[in-house]
This record gives C-alpha cells, structure tokens and sequence, in this order.
C-alpha cells in the first residue's frame, strides 16, 4: 500500500476568478484539518518553476475568504508547456517535499496538470475555478456566480439609460468561446437577444429580434453579445445594425475585466468551501489525474481529460426560455 501523503502544494493559473481565495482557504484548512502539511506556489505554474514557493499555515489564510482575485497569484506560463519547464518545476516540488498538487483554474490548469500528472508520480486534483464555467464535470464553476451577478447589476444599470434615450445597447461580456454568462445573464437580465458562440445564428435572426422588439414597443433593447460569438466583434455587429437601422441609437459597452473581480457570492464561497475540502480528501483517498466538481449537489471526480474535452452543453431550455420571454 502507498504511504499517505504527508504534504501538498497549492496553486492557482490562468485567469483569476472570484472564489479562488476561498478555495485556497478550504484547501489550506482542511490540510490542517488532515495534519498535512501545505505550501503555497506563486504565480501558477510559472512560480513552480522559478521555485516561488512558501508554507502556508491555518492563520495564513485569514481574511481572505471575501476577496476576489487570488492571494496567490496566477499567470499563464508558456514554460510549462515544454518538457524542460515540467521537469525544472518537478525538480522544485521534491527540493520543498511536496508530494501532491491541488490546482485551482480552468482549461488550460488542467491540461498542464494532465500532463504532470502522467509525467511524475506526483498526485494531481483540480478544482475548478473560471468564470466561464466552461468545463465539463461541475454544475457551475468558482467565480461564474459572482461574474453573472456583476454582469446583471451593470446592465440593470445600463437599462436605466436604455430606457431614457429609447436606445439600442450592445453589452459584450465575457467567456472565451462558451456563452454560459452571456445566456444566463441574458434572460436574467430581460434582453431581447442573446449572441452566443455556440449558435451559428445569421446577422438576419438579430434583425429579426429588433424588428420584433421594435413592432412590440420595445423602447429600450438590450443585446447580450457573447465575446466568442461566430458574427464577429460586438463593433462589427453593432455597426452592420446601424447601417440596417440607421434610425437606431446604438450604443456598445464591453464589460471586460469588471466580471472577474469583486467579492464573490455566498454561492461561490460555498462552492470552493466544498470542493476546496474535496480535493484534499480526495488526495488522502489516492486520487490523481481528476478534477473535482459538484453535479446537482453531489462530489463528482472527472477525469482531467474529459473535465478539458467534453465541455459542458448550453442549455438549449434557457434559449427556448430566452425566446418567450423577450417578446
Ligand atoms: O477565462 C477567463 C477569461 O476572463 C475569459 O472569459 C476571457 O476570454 C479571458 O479570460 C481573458 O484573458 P486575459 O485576462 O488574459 O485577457
């Protein structure tokens, strides 16, 4: 039988989301919990290679379950992806005694931590934190709360002026090449349209929708626009509706960087409390290789290489939703 491991590193890549810290926090405490040792790991992967490593204890995590962004830092490390950076890291890892990995992120976490995890004999869980909540294996991902809670208070805020001017806004949010915030934020935010990546919609389905709003009154409309989306840049898109409706006041707003910080949710907080606590049992039971998630309120393991592949579907339901309700 293997002998129980006795330490774990901890690190946080790619994009930050809000909740990050609080999985930090459940991961360090439920450690103590367990009597494990725990070392943080700056800067992702980046920091594993150039060795910014450091022990964290319960009271290193104080205070820290509120805040958005992550104590830890994060990066997207070019390195990691050769065989070098994985072995330079690896080396680092044994210098400290660490003998296991949690890792917080998204994608690109878990395709680094597949690889380590088939390279070294070192075992490997991940949580997922995006606010995408692009991965397959979990409901919802830490930080996805919080950004579609930010995304809906700033149009609620943008309507206000919509409804004023009797204009047309374009509200591009974000989610790389999934358009879970931009459906959900859609509906729960009352727009007309929803442009999301994963439907090869012509431009004529948009102006079908502002010719409907128009016909029902509609005095002010609210197009989500999903980053990803297959017409193009909310820019392109809002100019060919101009050209169109040269009637139309349109105005664009790119909510960017705003839905990753912030203070995240209770639902958030919950989330990485939970899965925070998950990872590391799930290392003390011999796990490796998987990520850890929540399917309607259970603990699932999915494997990292579904967890990156498989990707969750949108909820063709809400987009029928969507459609009803926008009249
Ligand atoms: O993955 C999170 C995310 O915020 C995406 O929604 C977005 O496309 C991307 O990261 C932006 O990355 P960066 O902050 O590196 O520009």
């Amino acid at each position: 039988m293997k002998q129980r491991i006795k330490s774990i590193g901890l690190l946080t890549s790619g994009g930050d989301a809000p909740g990050m810290n609080a999985a930090i926090r459940a991961v360090v405490r439920a450690a103590n919990f367990y009597q494990l040792q725990v070392f943080g790991i700056y800067e992702g992967y980046q920091g594993m290679i150039e060795g910014l490593i450091e022990p964290l204890n319960a009271r290193s995590v104080k205070n820290i379950l509120s805040r958005g962004g992550t104590v830890l830092k994060s990066s997207r490390s070019e390195a990691f992806k050769t065989a070098e950076g994985r072995q330079q890291a690896y080396e680092n890892l044994k210098a400290h005694g660490i003998e296991a990995l949690v890792l917080i992120g998204g994608n690109g976490t878990f395709t680094g931590g597949l690889y380590f995890s088939q390279e070294f004999d070192v075992p490997v869980i991940g949580l997922p934190g995006t606010i995408d909540n692009d991965l397959y294996g979990t409901d919802f991902t830490i930080g996805f709360d919080t950004a579609t809670n930010v995304v809906i208070n700033a149009v609620d805020k943008i309507r206000d002026t919509a409804e004023s001017h009797n204009r047309l806004f374009f509200v591009e949010v974000m989610g790389r090449d999934a358009g879970f915030i931009a459906l959900r934020t859609g509906v729960a935010s009352g727009a007309l349209d929803v442009v999301l990546p994963e439907e090869s919609q012509p431009m004529e389905d948009l102006f079908f929708e502002l010719e409907k709003g128009e016909s029902n009154k509609k005095t002010n409309k609210l197009i989500i626009v999903s980053e990803g989306n297959k017409l193009g840049s909310t820019m392109y898109i809002a100019d060919k509706v101009r050209e169109r409706y040269p009637h139309l006041e349109s105005k664009v707003t790119i909510l960017g960087h705003l839905q990753r910080g912030g203070s995240p949710t209770c639902n958030d907080r919950i989330l990485a409390s939970q899965l925070g606590v998950a990872a590391v049992e799930g290392l003390l039971e011999g796990r490796s290789g998987v990520m850890a998630g929540m399917i309607k309120n259970e603990l699932v393991f999915t494997p990292f290489a579904e967890a990156i592949k498989e990707r969750s579907h949108i909820d063709q339901e809400l987009i029928r939703i969507s459609k009803i309700l926008s009249i």
